[in-house]
């Protein structure tokens, strides 16, 4: 017998698909003791979230996030709505006991952030950010290689998020779905919307990032606003490129922008150590690329036998793929949030919280934060990360 997790979603845009495709999935592939309910959609326009609850099998719709929370029926609040609503609706779930995932960026700032962290664990709910390219089968694999010694001593990481959809001058900023280019809305730009995600990665895979140096480009100036119908200046960050000092003496580079042409989700790492490199690019997502220089506690593998391995990542002994199809057949984006939300339900069930919880994306937000400072003061700044 499975126990319901009853799940008020907020938001039916891009997350709300997503994730609402992860709560009705989830229990099929992944043994657990509990199992997602749909029980409301909230969003403003009703007529539209009606259309959305008929279609994923939501049994009731709000139009207010306040009464969804109000509801003694939902358990989870699951917040897939813009960036500057993510403080308050957060902040009121804690308050009323409800278990709380939460969309990246967690927050606007850092203070917001650390609000909220204290929020839900002065409640002691369980609480998750959705930095769902951590539950990449490849990403995972990569994460285990580190903690297996296979790369040893770290000396650079080498991050590029790149999208193309921002070019045109003509493209509005504010309102629905373009909401990303209005700073009031998304907080920033590239940085807290894509880099978020190298950061959270990087950090995962290299440890704690301590100081960075950063530039950002605003290319396109003024754009039409969609609410005001005016034409206002452009706040947000167009493309970050930032250097990193890591904690534990490895280097780094981080590039975002969406103005790199052809490129449309163009995520990708590296990590070089003195036994291995691995290398992932998001648009191939099923590979993994791994230079095996010395294997751990082995001896250097002969000159003439080495060379990047590509590594298929189907196999039922890569993360999370006995859960889903034979070796060979691949999974793709959806499933990273089906992952992250069988690890969450797990960590209920077990006593073992998953991450990354509100605490370990106040340490991404950290990284943000002193980054867009270092563009403007052009100077080193400290993020203040603890891991
Ligand atoms: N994890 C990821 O890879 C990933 C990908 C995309 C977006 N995101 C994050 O998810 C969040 C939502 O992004 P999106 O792309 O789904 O946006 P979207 O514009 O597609 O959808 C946003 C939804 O929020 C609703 N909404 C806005 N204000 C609201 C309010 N006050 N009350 C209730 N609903 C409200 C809108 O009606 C819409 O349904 C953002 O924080 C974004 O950064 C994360």
């Amino acid at each position: 017998m499975t126990k319901p997790l009853n799940v008020g979603m907020i938001g039916y845009g891009f997350m709300g698909r997503a994730h609402s495709n992860a709560y009705l999935k989830v229990s099929r592939f992944f043994p657990l003791a509990h199992q997602p309910v749909l029980k409301a959609i909230c969003a403003r326009n009703k007529e539209k979230a009606d259309a959305f609850a008929q279609n994923w099998g939501y049994e009731s719709v709000e139009t207010d996030w306040r009464k969804l929370i109000e509801r003694s029926d939902i358990d989870l609040i699951d917040i897939g709505s813009p960036n500057n609503t993510h403080l308050e609706i957060a902040l009121a779930a804690a308050k009323a006991g409800k278990m709380i995932l939460c969309e990246k960026p967690l927050a606007m700032t850092v203070a917001e952030a650390e609000q909220m962290t204290e929020a839900v664990e002065k409640a002691g709910i369980p609480n998750m950010v959705w930095f769902n390219y951590r539950r990449v089968p490849a990403i995972s694999l990569a994460k285990s290689f580190v903690d297996e010694g296979r790369i040893g001593r770290a000396f650079h990481y080498r991050a590029c998020y790149l999208q193309d959809w921002t070019i045109a001058e003509d493209v509005p900023q504010g309102g629905a779905a373009l909401w990303r280019l209005d700073v009031d809305v998304a907080g920033s730009g590239v940085t807290g919307d894509l880099l978020a995600h190298s950061i959270d990665t990087a950090m995962w895979l290299n440890g704690a990032i301590a100081e960075v140096s950063a530039a950002t480009e605003t290319f396109v100036k003024e754009r039409l606003h969609q609410e005001t119908g005016k034409m206002q200046p452009v706040g947000i960050d167009d493309a970050c490129m930032f250097l990193a000092k890591f904690a534990n003496g490895s280097i780094g580079t981080f590039e975002s922008t969406r103005y790199a042409r052809g490129r449309k989700n163009f995520n990708t790492f590296e990590l070089n150590g003195a036994d291995g490199s691995v290398h992932f690019n998001l648009e191939d997502p099923q590979y993994l690329d791994y230079f095996e220089y010395r294997a751990p506690g082995g001896p250097k593998v002969p000159g003439h036998t080495t060379g990047w391995r590509r590594i298929h990542v189907t196999n039922a002994e890569h993360p999370y793929m006995d859960k889903w199809w034979v070796p060979g057949c691949t999974v793709g984006y959806e499933h990273t949030f089906i992952n992250a939300l069988a690890d969450f339900i797990a960590g209920i069930e077990t006593g073992k919280p998953t991450q990354p919880d509100f605490r370990n994306a106040l340490q991404t937000q950290r990284v943000c934060d002193a980054v867009l400072k270092s563009a403007k003061t052009r100077q080193w700044e400290k993020t203040g990360v603890t891991l």
